[in-house]
């Protein structure tokens, strides 16, 4: 039984093979239609979400399996009291697999620990998100067709971005990647992803400037101000307009940049990019879609 709590409890191989089943979902979505039948599917999200729950329940539907959902934390025993490791046990009895979010770092964890089916990481707090890791892997997949050999700007809040960490780290297995973290002094990559970083011999630069980088970008990831996560809403306000890209920001950039965001915007990126080509946020939703699709097959090992 196998859980997925970080990007990295999967290997390169694996994730390639859950492209390639990803790609063949999207070129055959009939032979995948009835594969999941009488499976079902717990979407366990204590924390505000639309397109990951709804991404991860239309992933289940779509290969015929059945969804139980807790959407809310104040409907759910969490709000009684009831321990996470409670919670893995009594769905175990229910479900055949589970998504797990939770404002919590750790969290999903300490299910699949305790849980006797398989757990994936929906989010938990400012920690990871490995399943928009694989959005984000097969939108830069189709978009480039390979990993390696990527200069990969990050631009927004680094510090509680959990795509951001996820992201990082799926990448660093790579070759000849280079990361150009931009962010506001307030909102840096943490000191342990760049820890690894360094001991992994990965090239990194800091800035606070978007378009002085915009040149040298394959990949350009805008992300949220995770208000959420702040301590204080001043600071909040203070920082979340901090980068905001427009078709003029991107006059500079390569003919083939591929921009990204995990989504929900605010105004980090002007309405006006949607209509550029190498705007594939969109694509990326849909993406995320298909990945956990094939993410579902392989966890409950269905041919
Ligand atoms: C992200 C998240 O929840 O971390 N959203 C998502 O899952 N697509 C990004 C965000 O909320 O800013």
């Amino acid at each position: 039984m196998r859980s997925v709590i970080d990007i990295k409890d999967l290997s390169i191989k694996e994730i390639e093979e859950i492209i390639a089943v990803a790609e063949d979902i999207i070129a055959n979505p009939q032979k995948y239609a009835h594969k999941c039948d009488g499976k079902k599917l717990a979407t366990l999200f204590f924390e505000p979400s639309t397109r990951t729950r709804l991404s991860f329940e239309a992933a289940m539907y779509e290969l015929g399996g059945n969804v139980l959902s807790v959407s809310d934390a104040n409907t759910s025993s969490a709000s009684k009291g009831e321990s996470v490791s409670d919670t893995a046990k009594v769905v175990s009895c229910y479900a055949d697999i589970i998504a797990m979010r939770h404002p919590k770092e750790g969290a999903p964890l300490v299910a699949a620990t305790n849980a006797s089916i398989p757990v994936i990481n929906a989010g938990d707090g400012g920690h990871n998100h490995p399943t928009q890791t694989l959005a984000d892997l097969l939108t830069i997949h189709r978009e480039k067709g390979h990993f390696d050999n990527l200069t990969v700007g990050f631009c927004g809040d680094l510090k509680f971005g959990r795509t951001v960490h996820s992201l990082i780290s799926a990448l660093s297995r790579y070759s000849g990647i280079k990361f150009v973290l931009i962010s506001p002094d307030e909102l840096k990559l943490p000191g342990y992803v760049k820890t690894n970083l360094s001991e992994m011999g990965i090239e990194f630069v800091e800035t606070k400037d978007l378009v002085e980088v915009m040149p040298d970008l394959d990949i350009l990831y805008m992300t949220r101000v995770q208000g959420e996560r702040f301590f204080n809403e001043e600071d909040y306000l203070r920082l979340k307009d901090s980068y905001i890209l427009t078709p003029e920001k991107l006059t500079t950039a390569k003919y083939d940049l591929c921009i990204l965001h995990p989504l929900p915007r605010v105004n980090e990126i002007s309405v006006a990019v949607d209509d550029d080509p190498r705007a594939c946020y969109f694509k990326q939703v849909l993406n995320g879609k298909y990945m956990r699709m094939s993410l579902i097959l392989k966890l409950l090992e269905v041919d």
